[in-house]
This record gives C-alpha cells, structure tokens and sequence, in this order.
C-alpha cells in the first residue's frame, strides 16, 4: 500500500516571521489531529532556500517534513546563486523537488539538467519529487503521452540507483495556478501512463511501490475526488498550500479517505 504524500510547493512566497503562525494555524486546521494524520499520510512543505533551516525545526513539531525547490547538479564550485545538494541537506532537510514546470519555462531546465539534478540529489541522499507535465498546446497536439515519456524516461534512467528515494508528480502546465484542474479521468488517464513506463523502465515491483503524485490547482474541493484514482498518490499542491487551513483541510481529506 503506498502511503499518501501532500506536499505542498510554496514557489516564491511567505517569510520567516509567518512561519509559527502558518504551522499553529495548520495544526488547528486538522481534523483528529496532525499526530493521527502523520500516520496515514506525508506531509512535506517545499520551502524557499531562506526558510529552510527554520521549516525545518517548526515543522518538526507538526510532523511536517521540508523539501527544497530546486538544487544545483555539482557538489561545488563557481555558480554563483545556486546551492548544492549537500548545503540543502546541512539544513536538515531531506527533499528536493526537480524540473518543475516553472525551472523547465523559466530557467531553461531541460531533461538533460534535470537527469544530473536526480543523479546528484540521490548520490547525496537526498529524496526527489521530480515533475513532468505537458503544456496546454502539447496536449491539443495530442502529444501528452509523448511529452510526458520523454521528461519521464530522463529521470526513471537518472533515478534507477534508488528508486525508493523518486516520487514523480505529474502537472500538466496548463492546470498550474489558473483554477483549471484536470478532472480526475484525465489526470489518472496519464498516472496510469506513468506506472507503465516506470514498470517499463524498472520493473513491477517498483512501479507498483512508487508514489505519483498529482498537481495543478488542487483544493480541498476536488482533494476526495483526485485521491479516490487507483493511481494518483497524492499531490503537489501550490497556491492551497500557502493557506494553513485550505492546506489542513486537504489533509483532513487525505487521512479520512483511507
Ligand atoms: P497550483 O496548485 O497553484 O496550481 O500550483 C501547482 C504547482 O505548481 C505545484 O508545484
């Protein structure tokens, strides 16, 4: 039975100073309590590189793990503004997210960066979420499954050393931050996609035991519906993420749908 991940991805936002109230006001916001639902599911909160460290020890308290956005694929050296695996794991954290759709468009990440970031995260110890997504003309294409093999086949040969450290999330770009998420058929339609190619890539075994998760515009109101698809794991949640009780309710989803 693979255990249900909601991880939030806070992108480019909060501060330090709303951390304690973020995590008391999610505490609150849980039904049963954030022990009862550390259980049943994962919590992970992927952070800005400047709210690491205290993430990480505030979270602790809730059970919440932290998760950087992004690394740099070398250990060290001249890259100015980038951080290492290594430098993200001496905060305590134990994440990181790859490829986002936003590094992909906005910072010209291709599968080939994204393969080293994989291989460089899992060398160090690191556990990846690693995302793939089609953009919306892609999908009016009709290329979804070709887009998606593609990002997907980079990070399965990167990531074949320690599978049980890869968790993919799947997010089509056209759902991120415009309201319009995939209806469930659709989003598992491509889950499902992706368990074949992982098992194509790694076997059965391991494409059974591996998390996928689901993100774009996801909210407590489609959470129970998203979760109830045989392969859809959980999901990666942003805008919700920001809000501790849309979050907390999320989770009270999560928890109560097993
Ligand atoms: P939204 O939930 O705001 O659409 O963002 C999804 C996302 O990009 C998570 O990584």
């Amino acid at each position: 039975m693979r255990k249900i991940i909601l991880a939030g991805n806070w992108k480019m936002n909060m501060l330090n100073r709303n951390l304690e109230q973020f995590f008391s006001e999610l505490e609150t916001s849980i039904d049963g309590g954030i022990a009862n639902a550390s259980e049943r599911i994962e919590m992970i909160l992927a952070v800005p590189a400047t709210l690491m460290e205290k993430a990480v020890k505030v979270g602790e308290k809730c059970k919440v793990q932290i998760s950087s956005q992004n690394i740099h694929w070398e250990k060290t050296g001249a890259f100015t503004g980038e951080i290492s695996a290594e430098m993200i794991m001496e905060t305590g954290v134990e994440t990181t997210l790859i490829g986002h759709s936003e590094r992909r468009q906005y910072f010209g990440e291709t599968d080939k960066t994204v393969a080293s970031k994989v291989s460089a995260s899992l060398d160090a110890g690191l556990k990846i979420i690693a995302c793939v997504g089609e953009s919306q003309k892609e999908r009016e294409s009709g290329i979804t499954e070709q887009v998606v093999g593609r990002q997907l086949t980079a990070i399965l040969k990167a990531g074949a050393s320690k599978t049980e450290n890869v968790v993919i999330a799947y997010e089509p770009v056209w759902a991120i931050g415009t309201g319009l998420a995939a209806t469930s058929e659709q989003a598992q339609e491509v889950h499902k996609f992706i368990r074949s190619e992982i098992e194509k890539e790694w076997g059965k075994e391991k494409a059974e035991a591996t998390r996928i998760l689901y993100g774009g515009s996801m909210k407590p109101e489609n959470t129970k519906e998203l979760l109830s698809q045989k392969d859809i794991d959980g999901g990666l949640i942003g805008g919700a993420s920001l809000k501790p009780d849309s979050y907390g309710k999320m989770i009270s989803i999560g928890s109560s749908s097993l």
